[in-house]
């Protein structure tokens, strides 16, 4: 059986235009499915929209245009956004699409048939941007207390999940899973909300029509996150599964904003449990941007375009930045002069320094032709020892999306490369015949260090690691670490061109 992996980012409302926050989760999970392809797992990477709901409906209202146009118009903005980030989703799902829809008509026929689903009455405080209920006593003040907006008291016939029956089986869950939820402080949040009871979920809507029928009945259209969760085993073809994509890569892992997670560690496995259908692998919910200290928002005027920024600054740059800034779970700050200064120290000055350096060198001692090295000194078998060890830690971080610590670890390999070059100062070796040998040794080992770096860098800067085994004279089409992840993969005669700098310092004001 092959090792498969599945991976999900939330899919984005399209009465918003994508900003940095949402790069932010698609490319992690890029980062995620491309470091497992290159580890020879078979991946699924699942991205997409949230079409439906009363917001859309609105939104498109004010434009005056249908829901399906302003969603046909928005979506090509985030197609087009994933292509410039250079993400590997291997599909796209639209929840207005017909295989999605059927999905959820059948999704709600199981729970229904089962007894799960009942008809009844819903009163309650509704905040139209959040999409939610509230009770009297959650509101603050009168209003919602996630978005701080007006709530309006809305009565009407509604189905109803039976999401209280499924509550001592999701605490259970939880408690026998502690990947389940990360991260940790995350997963106790949702330990106490759901100790503290779960109610019955109103999942339709008779006050607005922009959605998927209640089958049946269709006066009601479906509760916008009943409808949008089920896109993780819509896109997989579920139940009939006739590409077998269902049985090949369920259960998935979703990556999601802290934002959403009661909807994916409490609604999302209580549907599953009542459809029979296995819970997700893992929900790990990441932490917000903020912009140069303030929150983001249309009113501010300080949404960062993620568009503008990789015209400015290149793409891998941003992918880096974004990863490493902050540790994943954790809120951060997005800022021009923090992202500058990140590209000039880490990018320019040690990653870039390490690559022109060392070929520069190689041209001018052996005319850029790798030589065989000797056997290796104390200080050489040191470096060479790194590696192993580096690639078991940066498999141990990924698993956890410790995305800032892995790059800490992959950089540690740089600046020992540096710092290699420092000690051995093969521009001394050069002066002296008798030390052709050493500054071979020398030459072969910086460039074989390079190759590794390479391929670890490549899940999260794809164009820079092409570039690099290209100077490298290597098949920049297989970046993979499977099967080239072993010292000595450099072939001593291959010719290597003095790089041009990968990433130039930005000078700053
Ligand atoms: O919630 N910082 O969609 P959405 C970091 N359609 N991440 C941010 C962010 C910020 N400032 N702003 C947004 C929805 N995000 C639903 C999801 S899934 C079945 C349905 C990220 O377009 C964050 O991951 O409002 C958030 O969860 C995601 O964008 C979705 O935003």
């Amino acid at each position: 059986m092959s090792k498969t992996f599945y991976i999900t980012t939330p899919i984005y409302y399209v009465n918003d235009v994508p900003h940095i926050g949402h790069a932010y989760t698609t490319l992690a999970c890029d980062v995620m499915a491309r470091y497992k392809r290159s580890r020879g797992f078979e991946v699924a990477f699942l991205t997409g929209t949230d079409e439906h709901g009363q917001k859309v409906e609105t939104a498109a209202k004010a434009n005056g245009e249908t829901p399906l146009e302003l969603a046909d118009r928005v979506v090509k903005r985030f197609q087009a956004l994933w292509e410039k980030l250079n993400c590997s989703h291997t599909d796209f799902i639209r929840t207005t699409q017909e295989r999605h829809k059927h999905t959820v008509s059948e999704q709600f026929k199981t729970i229904i048939d089962k007894g799960d689903i009942y008809l009844g009455e819903y009163e309650d405080w509704y905040c139209t941007p959040c999409e939610t209920f509230w009770t009297e006593t959650q509101l603050i003040d009168g209003t919602c207390p996630d978005c701080g907006r007006e709530t309006t008291k809305l009565k009407e016939e509604s189905y109803f999940f039976k999401m209280s029956k499924y509550q001592d089986q999701l605490l259970k869950h939880i408690e026998d899973n502690p990947d389940f939820i990360q991260p940790k402080t995350r997963r106790n949040e949702i330990l106490s909300f759901v100790k503290e009871g779960l109610r019955d979920l109103s999942i339709s809507r008779t006050s607005f029509s922009w959605g998927i029928p209640v089958p049946g009945n269709e006066k009601h259209v479906l509760y916008v996150w009943f409808d949008a969760l089920t896109n993780y085993i819509s896109a997989l073809g579920y139940p009939e599964d006739p590409e077998g994509k269902f049985e090949k890569f369920w259960p998935a892992i979703h990556v999601i904003g802290k934002d959403i997670l009661r909807f994916h560690a409490v609604y999302w496995p209580t549907f599953l449990m009542a459809a029979g259908v296995p819970l997700p692998k893992r929900v790990v919910a990441h932490g917000w941007w903020t912009v140069e200290g303030q929150k983001m928002s249309k009113s501010l005027r300080n949404v960062v375009e993620p568009n503008m920024l990789v015209d400015k600054y290149g793409v891998d740059a941003i992918r880096y930045f974004l990863l490493r800034e902050v540790p994943f779970g954790l809120d951060g700050d997005f800022s021009h002069n923090a992202l500058v200064h990140r590209i000039n120290s880490d990018l320019a000055n040690d990653l870039g320094n390490l690559v022109s350096r060392s070929t520069a060198m190689l041209g001018k001692y052996f005319n850029g032709e790798l030589p065989e090295a000797g056997s290796p000194t104390e200080a050489d078998q040191a470096l060479i020892d790194r590696f192993p060890a580096a690639l078991q830690k940066v498999d141990e971080l990924l698993e956890e999306m410790a995305f800032n610590k892995t790059l800490m670890a992959i950089w540690e390999l740089i600046s020992a490369g540096n710092k290699y070059i420092d000690d051995t100062a093969p521009w001394a070796l050069a002066k002296d015949p008798e030390q052709k040998e050493r500054l071979a040794s020398v030459m072969y080992n910086l460039l074989e260090s390079i190759r590794l770096i390479a391929l670890l860098v490549a899940p999260f800067m794809p164009e820079t690691a092409a570039k690099i085994i290209e100077i490298l004279g290597g098949d920049s089409s297989n970046l993979n670490l499977e099967g080239q992840d072993q010292w000595g993969g450099l072939q001593p005669g291959t010719q290597i061109e003095k790089a041009k700098p990968l990433f130039p310092r930005i000078e700053t004001e």
